[in-house]
This record gives C-alpha cells, sequence and structure tokens, in this order.
C-alpha cells in the first residue's frame, strides 16, 4: 500500500493507456500477459511497464507475467474508478456541449448532473436529457447538491469568476478548458485540457521531423 503513496506524476500520465490496453485485453479473454507481450501493444519499453507496475504491488510473476485482471482492477482503483463522480458542466458553448453529448464520460463513472450557461438562448436546452440551466441559480443548486467535480467551459475571461464560486461549494475537481491558470485552493484539483498546446506539439515535431528529411 505504502509504495502507491510515491506515485509519480509521470507513471500517473501513463495509466490510463494501461487502462485503455488492459481493457481491451480484458475484453479478449487474455488472462495475463508478459511485459515483453504488453510492451509490444503499448510502446513503453518492457523495463518502464516493470518499473510502473511495481509501483501497485507485487503483480507480475517472473515467467508467468502479469494476471490482467487484477492488474486492471488495481488500474481501475488507482484512477479512482470504481466511484462514481458528480459532475456539472459549465459553459454549454462548443466545447460544453461536445463534452456533454460525449456519453462514454458517463460509462467511466463521470455522472452529468447539470449544465449551467449565461446565455438565455441556450437555458432550457436539453442535452441528453440534461436540461441547461441560468448560470444565477447554480450557487444554490451545489448548496443542495453534493457535486465533485466542475468542468469549465466559458471564455476565459469569466473562468476564475466560475471557478471561485464551484469552489466556494466545496467541489474539489476542476475540468478546465479555459486557457487560464485558475487561482484555487490547495484541497482542490485542477487538471486543465488544452487542445491547442496538443496541437502546437504535433507542430514542433513534425517541424523535427521535417529539419531531419531536410539533412
Ligand atoms: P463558446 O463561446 O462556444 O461557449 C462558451 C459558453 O460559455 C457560451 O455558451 C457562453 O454563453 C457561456 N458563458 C460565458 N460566460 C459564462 C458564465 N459566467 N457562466 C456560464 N456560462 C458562461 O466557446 P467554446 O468554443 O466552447 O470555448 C469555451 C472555452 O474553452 C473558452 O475558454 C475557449 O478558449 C476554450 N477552448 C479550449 C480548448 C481546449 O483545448 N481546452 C479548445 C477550444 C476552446
Amino acid at each position: 500500500m505504502d509504495k502507491k503513496k510515491n506515485i509519480s506524476m509521470a507513471v500517473i500520465r501513463r495509466l490510463p493507456k494501461y487502462h485503455r490496453y488492459l481493457e481491451e485485453l480484458l475484453k479478449s479473454d487474455v488472462d495475463r500477459i508478459s511485459s515483453k507481450e504488453l510492451s509490444e501493444k503499448i510502446g513503453f519499453t518492457a523495463s518502464q511497464i516493470r518499473q510502473d507496475l511495481n509501483c501497485f504491488g507485487d503483480f507480475g510473476q517472473q515467467g508467468y507475467g502479469y494476471n490482467v485482471k487484477d492488474l486492471c482492477r488495481e488500474i481501475d482503483n488507482i484512477l479512482g474508478l470504481t466511484k462514481t463522480y458528480n459532475t456539472i458542466i459549465v459553459g454549454a458553448g462548443n466545447i460544453g456541449q461536445a463534452i456533454a453529448n460525449y456519453i462514454n464520460f458517463q460509462k467511466m463513472g463521470f455522472d452529468l448532473k447539470a449544465i449551467f450557461d449565461i446565455n438565455p438562448k441556450l437555458i432550457g436546452l436539453k442535452i441528453q436529457d440534461v436540461e441547461v440551466q441560468d448560470v444565477d441559480n447554480i450557487d444554490k443548486y451545489l448548496q443542495n447538491n453534493r457535486i465533485d467535480i466542475g468542468i469549465i467551459c466559458v471564455p476565459s475571461k469569466n473562468a476564475q469568476k466560475v471557478c471561485d464560486i464551484i469552489v466556494k461549494n466545496n467541489v474539489n475537481g476542476i475540468w478546465n478548458f479555459a486557457p487560464v491558470d485558475l487561482l484555487i485552493p490547495e484541497n482542490v484539483i485542477v487538471e486543465n485540457v488544452h487542445l491547442s498546446e496538443s496541437l502546437l506539439t504535433l507542430s514542433c515535431l513534425m517541424q523535427e521531423v521535417n529539419k531531419g528529411q531536410e539533412e
């Protein structure tokens, strides 16, 4: 158990990929897999995999490999996927609606409870059976409903204000899509999603490849 406390951010960032591949193996009725086979599928080195998975306990056995079911269960635990999270979306524009419509999040245990917007034209709109409410009601809503995660999809100039209201009402997980660094108390976790940063990384890597080809 103690080992888990020392899991580095780099390992945490790799966990969803392990989760995805192990789920696929489970669906294909694979009982066990060696780090070498897993390495060929995932693309991390076998030693990286052994090192990463060693953080969670002794799952691998020499000559046997990993028990896929046990490992999958443990990674689900570490990822918090054995729980259900109540979520709200603030900002029902392009991004907000796309997230609300992506029902796989619900299947993973992220239960969308409410959506809020400031635009009167959007209030009353139903997205996957959840009605967009006036953001003026958010305070009252959060006082009466336990929400774990607030998903911020408003323009950057309004993101901090929205974040403050959410945090004030004891929501301690923020999934932030606005391109702004939110100021939050220590007990709140923010995960920023910046598609543009990912796009710039792609563009930078392509520059490198192109440079290599020109030389
Ligand atoms: P959008 O303009 O389509 O939607 C924003 C929505 O927020 C609108 O419906 C607006 O009425 C609502 N809104 C504004 N102030 C509000 C408030 N105080 N309370 C509640 N609702 C409020 O914008 P889009 O394209 O959906 O982008 C949303 C945010 O995501 C922006 O900050 C944008 O910069 C960011 N974005 C992030 C990306 C990423 O990779 N994370 C990619 C594209 C956009």
